[in-house]
């Protein structure tokens, strides 16, 4: 099922998300699938759950479709459940950055080149990983959703400013998303 994308301005983007409770979350599998179906149809490369409305820990990640240019990103395809980022490399890297939840914006963002991470899969297989460049980048993209922060929060006040009527536009619907959204 295709779920609406909230959009900037919502307050569930904003919400520091909950711990799933694995052993008594009501219908987890379906919500992946969702959530996998809701991605790929609006042409993302990851989608986490406030995105879809849902205050939990719990992202998925296909950076796939950018190995022609990143190597590193074959095959990365995964699903995140209660992650914890436990380090962070000093070494950092920039990368044009967008979100379902801000249509027709990309900036450049500034984040730690490797980290290590802790995480159930979707089978609720413990995992704890280091995880470099890009497929870092996009993993950290949507670990700052369940903390309640969006890459915009990375950019300086100047930029911020120029995005200012695109980011009204995004909260009123008017900023041309192909994909079903749900507005604050
Ligand atoms: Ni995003």
């Amino acid at each position: 099922m295709i779920l609406p994308i909230y959009q900037y301005g919502h307050k569930v983007l904003r919400n520091v998300s909950e711990d799933i409770d694995v052993a008594n979350y009501p219908n987890l599998q379906e919500l992946i699938v969702n959530m996998w179906d809701t991605m790929y149809r609006a042409e993302g490369c990851g989608l986490a759950a406030p995105q879809v409305g849902l205050n939990i820990r719990l992202f998925v990640v296909d950076a796939g479709e950018l190995s022609e240019s990143y190597p590193e990103c074959a095959g990365f395809k995964k699903v995140f459940i209660n992650p914890e980022i436990i380090e962070e490399s000093e070494e950092e890297m920039s990368f044009r950055e967008g979100c379902l939840s801000l249509p027709g914006i990309s900036e450049t963002v500034v984040r730690p080149k490797t980290i290590r991470i802790t995480y159930l899969d979707e089978n609720l297989q413990p995992h704890d990983e280091e995880i470099t460049g890009v497929p870092a980048i996009c993993v950290q993209h949507e670990y700052d959703h369940i903390e309640g922060h969006v890459f915009i929060d990375h950019v300086g006040p100047l930029r911020r400013r120029i995005l200012k009527n695109k980011l009204t536009n995004i909260s009123k619907g008017k900023a041309g998303a192909h994909y079903r959204i749900a507005l604050p």
